[in-house]
C-alpha cells in the first residue's frame, strides 16, 4: 500500500531528524530534498559555476549526477561520485542556497528528479523540504507543515552548529534565509488540506508522535 508522508516547513523547525524518525518508525524511504539544493550550490562553488549565472545553474542542476541514500539511517548525497554529506552542511552553503532555490528552471528539474524518487520507492516515502505539501507530492496520504517559534528554531539551530555561530550569523543563517526563500514558496502557510504541527513546545519525542498521529 502506498504511503507519501510530505512535510514542509522552515529551517530549524527539527523537519530533517522528525521526518527521518518517522520513517525509521514507519518503515519508510526517506528523502531530504534540500539536501539536493544544496549539493547543487555546493558542486556550482565546486565547479567554479556562477551562483548569479540563471542559466548555468540550470544546466548544473540538469546534468549533476545525483545518488541519494534513502534509508533513514544511512543517508548520504554524492554529486558525480563525490560523497558531500558533511560538506554542504557549511554555512557557506547555507548563505549561498538561495540562489538555487529561487532559481525557477533549477527548481523544476529538482522537482522532477524527487517525483523520479518517490515513484522508484513504490510511494512509500517520507519526503521533507518547503514545496512538498504543495508541489513535489501534493496528493500525499498526509501532508504538514512542521512549524516553531522564531525563539525556538535559533535555539536549536544554534545547538546543531556546536554553538560556533554568533547570534547574529544564526539569524543571518535561518531567518533571512527563510525570507529569501518565501518569496519563491510558501511554505510558512499551510495549503488547503494540510496540517500543522507547531514544535514550540514540543520535544522530540513528542513531535515525532505529534506527526504519526496526523
Ligand atoms: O537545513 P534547513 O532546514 O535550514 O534547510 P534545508 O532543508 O537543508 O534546505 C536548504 C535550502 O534549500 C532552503 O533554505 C531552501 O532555500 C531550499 N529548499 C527549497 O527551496 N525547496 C525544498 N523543497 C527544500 C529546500
Amino acid at each position: 500500500k502506498t504511503l507519501v508522508i510530505a512535510i514542509d516547513g522552515p529551517s530549524g523547525s527539527g523537519k530533517s531528524s522528525v521526518s527521518k524518525e518517522v520513517a525509521r518508525r514507519l518503515g519508510l524511504a526517506f528523502l531530504d530534498t534540500g539536501a539536493m539544493y544544496r549539493a547543487v550550490t555546493w558542486h556550482c562553488l565546486n565547479a567554479k559555476i556562477d551562483l548569479k549565472n540563471a542559466a548555468a545553474v540550470e544546466a548544473a542542476a540538469r546534468t549533476m549526477r545525483f545518488e541519494q541514500n534513502l534509508t533513514p539511517d544511512a543517508d548520504f548525497v554524492k554529486v558525480n561520485g563525490i560523497n558531500v554529506t558533511e560538506p554542504i552542511r557549511r554555512p557557506e552553503i547555507s548563505q549561498n542556497v538561495s540562489a538555487v532555490a529561487t532559481n525557477l528552471g533549477a527548481r523544476k528539474e529538482l522537482v522532477r528528479r524527487q517525483q523520479a524518487i518517490i515513484a522508484e520507492c513504490n510511494q512509500r516515502i517520507v519526503v521533507e523540504g518547503r514545496d512538498i505539501t504543495t508541489v513535489v507530492a501534493p496528493n500525499a496520504e498526509a501532508r504538514l507543515i512542521l512549524t516553531a517559534s522564531e525563539e525556538a528554531r535559533l535555539r536549536r539551530r544554534g545547538r546543531q552548529l556546536g554553538g560556533t555561530q554568533t547570534a547574529a550569523q544564526l539569524a543571518e543563517q535561518v531567518l533571512a534565509r527563510d525570507a529569501k526563500d518565501s518569496t519563491v514558496v510558501d511554505f510558512q502557510r499551510a495549503a488547503d488540506g494540510v496540517f500543522t504541527v507547531d514544535s514550540s513546545e514540543l520535544d522530540f519525542a513528542q513531535t515525532v508522535d505529534a506527526v504519526i498521529n496526523v
